[in-house]
């Protein structure tokens, strides 16, 4: 492995000369919100019109048992106006939003500002035609399409609260966050074209809804115009649209009532929903989105994430849509028609910053230069990428090959949980290395903690689990319905402290680097997921007595999904049953859940008192049989030597 670790690439002068941060403003500020985060976040809320001001800016508890987080609490808003409407006397005919299709060959779409804002009153007004109110949840379940970012503001406009769910996910997994957070309508299309394949999204909808309630409606956008099995209850956008009105007056939000709520994976149990309040969330997106990429007005922005997940919400949606930028919304694939469909959008489109995961980088390194000298990349100025840690490699090539070495690259650490970016250089400011997140964002108070002791950490250098001693505005507020197990997934490990579940070393300039999860989370592809999911996605089918989840190196994704599975006695070990699994996944979770290899396995290493012991699982699934650490408490050791000689071999 390339070792770059001590090398340090400093912004150019003449970037830094124009960045909105050098590293004196970076010091000057994060210095003042430490030591005065009242003052601090009172000035940079400016940054949002408000309807009624704030007279206090945060209220915080981090407690366990009394967890209590809020911000700018008796402030009145409405994102959907700080996103669309203030921008309209400026600003009215710049593009708001790009959108590329999946197709090359179709045509991008430009929507202004003021088209916009008459995409949202008309969507608002539809809803509200159907019945939905304040404060009512509405399921997103939609392709990349402009629409998806029309009804994320058309809720935010009426005070309802989204939940988009990846289209990716299956109708069962869909199903499960309607029942969830009892949506009362569910927003889809036809057909979601990707990659030039289309999978049938309202018959996705159409099976999901059979697990829920009789009174779910669904409002259908028609993008592929395929035929679609029409039930009672199904209304067209379309024709919803002749309807109704453009102008649709926003609802006055507290700063506190939720704006979205968005199922993540954990550790435990079924993905939870996380909230995310008005007020701070759209503070911290915005001044995150202006300071990590150095946005300036006028830039062409592009986060290539899709809406199903965070990162799609506060990068592509919320905080550059609340800065007046011009954000690009990207329907296909990185590899579809081929491997130079990003270079070829960032040249059409004049991309200023494109921001984007790991994963995506080292699957477009693999395909060869010639796709990226193809285009004209001279519109770059900041790179981005979330997700997972960046290996030398892949930092190395997007650095050279993509950025010319003249584009800073920032490597932004941060969660569903968080909001926006936590852990992130200042492109202007500060000198990056591969592979580290480098420096805490204004505001945020990073600590590390011995993992036995919970004692936090006072040397610079050292290795341990990462927690936040205070709060930032775009922090989750609670698990949707269920406030004890957010105090429990994030407080009570480490009294007093908001707990990351990732490990992380702090290297003598204090910089950071995260280790990846020290929890049962894994995170394929830029994917989140919990091992407890699929595990019992596969312990529902007959054939199945007991599985476990582990994550294992793999060179594109980060990590693939390792699944050992001890069959019922009596069934058989075959490669129809393997396929079967397999698809079984699919079906019950997703695609992205699909485990990349399974071990048929008669027995599970176990404690005496039954508890799985999958750090041997993970080692093994490593390939590293050298530090299986002590078997002795096994209750049968002789497992570990059978998993060993039957583990599954990957070439
Ligand atoms: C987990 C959160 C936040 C948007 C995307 C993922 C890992 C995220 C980095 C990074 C190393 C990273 C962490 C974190 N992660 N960014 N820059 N370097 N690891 O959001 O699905 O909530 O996953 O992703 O393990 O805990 P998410």
């Amino acid at each position: 492995m390339l070792d770059e670790s001590n090398k340090t690439y400093p912004p150019t002068e003449a970037f830094t000369a124009q960045a909105h941060a050098d590293k004196e403003t970076y010091d000057r500020m994060y210095a003042q919100s430490i030591e005065d985060p009242d003052g601090f976040w009172a000035e940079h809320a400016k940054r949002i019109d408000w309807i009624k001001p704030f007279s206090k800016v945060r209220n915080v508890n981090f407690d366990h048992g009394d967890v209590s987080i809020k911000w700018f609490e008796d402030g009145t808003l409405n994102a959907s106006v700080n996103c669309v409407d203030r921008h309209l006397a400026d600003r009215g005919d710049q593009t708001a939003i790009i959108w590329e299709p999946d197709d090359p060959a179709d045509e991008a779409q430009h929507i202004t500002y003021k088209q916009l804002h008459a995409h949202v009153g008309k969507m608002a007004n539809v809803l509200k035609e159907m019945g939905v109110k304040r404060g009512d949840r509405v399921v997103l379940y939609l392709p990349m399409i402009p629409q998806a970012a029309y009804a994320m503001l058309a809720c935010a406009r009426i005070g309802a609260i989204h939940s988009v769910v990846f289209a990716g996910f299956s109708p069962d997994a869909l199903a499960a966050r309607v029942n969830g957070c009892e949506a009362k309508v569910v927003i889809t299309s036809d057909g979601a074209p990707r990659g030039g394949r289309t999978t049938n999204l309202k018959d996705n909808v159409n099976k999901a809804l059979l697990h829920c309630d009789d009174d779910v409606k669904t409002l259908v956008v028609r993008r592929t115009g395929q035929q679609v099995a029409w039930h009672e209850n199904d209304y067209w956008l379309h024709e919803m649209e002749e309807k109704v009105s453009d102008q649709c007056e926003p609802e006055e939000m507290n700063a506190e009532d939720p704006l979205f709520v968005l199922y993540t994976s954990g550790s435990t149990g079924k993905p939870k929903g996380v909230v995310h309040t008005t007020g701070g969330y759209l503070v911290f997106t915005s001044i995150t989105h202006q300071y990590t990429f150095d946005y300036h007005d006028g830039d062409v922005f592009w986060c290539t994430a899709d809406v199903g997940w965070v990162t799609g919400h506060s990068y592509i949606v919320y905080g550059p849509l609340a800065n007046g930028a011009t954000t690009l919304m990207f329907e296909g694939v990185p590899t579809w028609p081929d491997a130079g469909r990003c270079w070829q959008v960032c040249q059409d489109h004049k991309v200023n910053q494109f921001y984007t995961a790991p994963t995506a980088i080292r699957a477009l390194m693999g395909k060869g230069n010639e796709h990226v000298e193809k285009y004209d990349l001279s519109s770059l100025k900041v790179l981005g990428t979330v997700g997972e840690p960046i290996n030398p490699e892949a930092w190395t090539w997007y650095n050279e090959v993509v950025g010319k070495e003249n584009c800073p690259i920032v490597d932004t650490w941060w969660q569903t949980e968080t909001g926006g970016h936590l852990l992130t250089p200042l492109p202007g400011a500060i000198p990056t290395k591969p592979g580290s997140a480098t420096l805490p964002f204004f505001g945020v108070k990073p600590v590390v903690l011995e993992p036995e002791s919970g004692k936090v950490i006072e040397e610079t250098e050292c290795e341990g689990v990462l927690c936040l001693a205070d709060s930032w505005p775009g922090q989750m507020r609670t698990v949707y319905g269920d406030h004890q197990r957010f105090m429990d997934t994030y407080f009570q490990q480490y009294k007093g402290y908001y707990f990351s579940g990732d490990g992380c070393r702090r290297d003598k300039d204090g910089y950071y680097w995260i280790t990846g999860r020290v929890d049962d989370v894994i995170n394929v592809s830029g994917h989140r997921m919990g091992t407890a999911e699929v595990e019992s996605a596969l312990v529902a089918h007959e054939a199945v007595s007991e599985a476990a989840v582990v994550g294992y190196p793999h060179p594109v994704k980060g990590q693939g999904i390792y699944a050992y599975v001890t069959l019922m006695r009596g069934t058989e070990p075959s490669e129809d049953l393997r396929k079967e699994l397999e698809t079984w996944v699919r079906k019950e979770i997703g695609p992205i859940a699909k485990p990349d290899l399974i071990q048929w396995a008669p027995g599970l290493p176990k404690t005496r008192s039954g508890k799985i012991m999958r750090r041997i699982l993970r080692k093994i699934a490593e390939n590293d049989y050298d530090s299986l650490g002590d078997t002795s408490t096994l209750a049968e050791p002789e497992v570990v030597d059978d998993l060993i000689e039957n583990r599954r071999n990957r070439g």
